[in-house]
């Protein structure tokens, strides 16, 4: 697509991919995505972000219907991942003379990235640039989604550039949110919960910095830019990323997979014994639920209990799923146990334990196992387990 002004010498010189299907390996794009590449043309000129290598001719011909590239004074480079960075070798090789603005923690990404001498300054959070009726003032807000990524604001035209954050994959050539007939809620929130949900913290730290801006308009790094729903979009990052209310009665999680029902009668009886212990409890049957469902479950439970069978050395791959769908939540000091029904060897439970402190939950219990069907010392051991992790939640 030809660049358009988004602003008084502002333009959007970026690319779109309409067939974009998975992003970032993880990210299902059933709509597309685009590379938001901005370029601002006052007394000096200078350009936020490139796009995917995929589309650099493209972008480098956008850019040439604008200016002489050559005469690039400024590249800013807010995150160095290769969706915004994947053009700024062959960028360089036009505008060799332009001066790279980056966060201090991204020159060694860009360096890393183009593998080649260039002029790179990082920028202090609040230092500013006059372009010559253009003020831009640099916002350090790391992790959001990189340790280098910062934000531009245009005092003069009261625009953000916040890279990849309030940014949706969604493309449409209209490419401005109030000229596409959508309710974009739920694209942003799919992105957010993505991308920024381990990131809660900065994404709260990112807004207290934005509260003193009086930002109109903001253009992301993705999808369309907003100009309608700018309030609406912060509020909804602001509800999304706060912390998660401390449970009055203490949660407990109990999820299993049962081959014979002889681990979901350990799942039972700990589920009641918890409950016993006046435990706030749910107990799932992993073959029965989705799985991203239970993510908000899981970030406001207190402990979480995973039972498997050993079945040829392992455990089941319902459990894994749940195990390797857990690394955007913050689990950091919560509890975690394990069970299962064995038959000869019984490396589930072990196997559980070890995800679940690579995921930081504490698991400060041995994992219960019983051979075949349980019996009453069996169960007892699966009551004690319920019992003991009731009573460190207390404490
Ligand atoms: Fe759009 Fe983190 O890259």
């Amino acid at each position: 697509m030809k660049p358009f002004s988004i602003a008084s010498d502002i333009h959007w010189v970026g690319a779109l991919h309409p067939d974009l299907r998975i992003f970032d390996i993880i990210m299902k794009t059933k709509n597309g995505s685009t590379y938001n590449s901005y370029l601002l043309n006052a007394d000096k000129t200078l350009l936020i972000d490139t796009v995917k290598s995929k589309f650099t001719d493209l972008f480098l011909q956008n850019i040439s219907q604008l200016m002489d590239l050559e005469k690039l004074d400024y590249i800013v480079v807010q995150h160095t991942e290769p969706d915004h960075s994947g053009s700024l070798i062959a960028l360089l090789d036009k505008a060799p003379d332009a001066e790279i603005l980056c966060s201090k923690s991204a020159v060694k990404f860009v360096k890393n990235t183009i593998n080649r001498d260039a002029k790179i300054t990082p920028v202090g959070d609040g230092s500013t640039i006059d372009l010559g009726g253009k003020t831009l003032e640099f916002l350090q807000t790391p992790f959001l989604h990189w340790p280098d990524t910062m934000m531009t604001y245009c005092h003069e035209d009261r625009l953000l550039f916040p890279c990849d954050v309030f940014a949706n994959h969604f493309c449409d050539s209209r490419m401005f949110d109030d000229a596409i007939t959508r309710d974009f809620a739920p694209d942003f929130e799919l992105y957010f919960n993505i991308i920024f949900r381990p990131f809660k913290k900065n994404v709260q730290n990112a807004l207290a910095k934005l509260g003193n801006f009086d930002v109109q308009m903001i253009a992301p790094s993705h999808g369309p830019i907003i100009r309608s729903s700018v309030h609406e979009v912060m509020t909804r990052y602001d509800q999304w990323s706060r912390p998660v209310p401390e449970n009055s009665t203490p949660r407990c999680l109990v999820y299993y997979v049962s081959a014979h029902g002889n681990t979901e009668i350990m799942a039972k009886i700990i589920t009641e014994a918890l409950k016993q212990d006046n435990m706030d409890v749910e107990l799932y049957d992993l073959t029965q639920i989705s799985i991203d469902e239970q993510l908000d479950n899981i970030e406001a439970c207190d402990a979480i209990l995973v039972g498997s069978p050993t079945i040829n050395n392992d455990a089941v791959k319902p459990v894994w799923e749940l195990l390797t769908s857990l690394t955007t939540l913050n689990l950091k000091g919560k509890l975690a146990a394990s069970f299962g029904s064995i038959g000869w060897s019984g490396e589930s439970v072990k196997f559980i334990d070890e995800r679940l402190k690579a995921l930081k939950f504490k698991v400060p219990f041995e994992g219960v196992t019983c051979k075949l069907v349980p019996d009453e010392e069996e169960l007892q051991s699966c009551r004690q387990l319920a019992h003991k992790v009731a009573e460190t939640i207390k404490a």
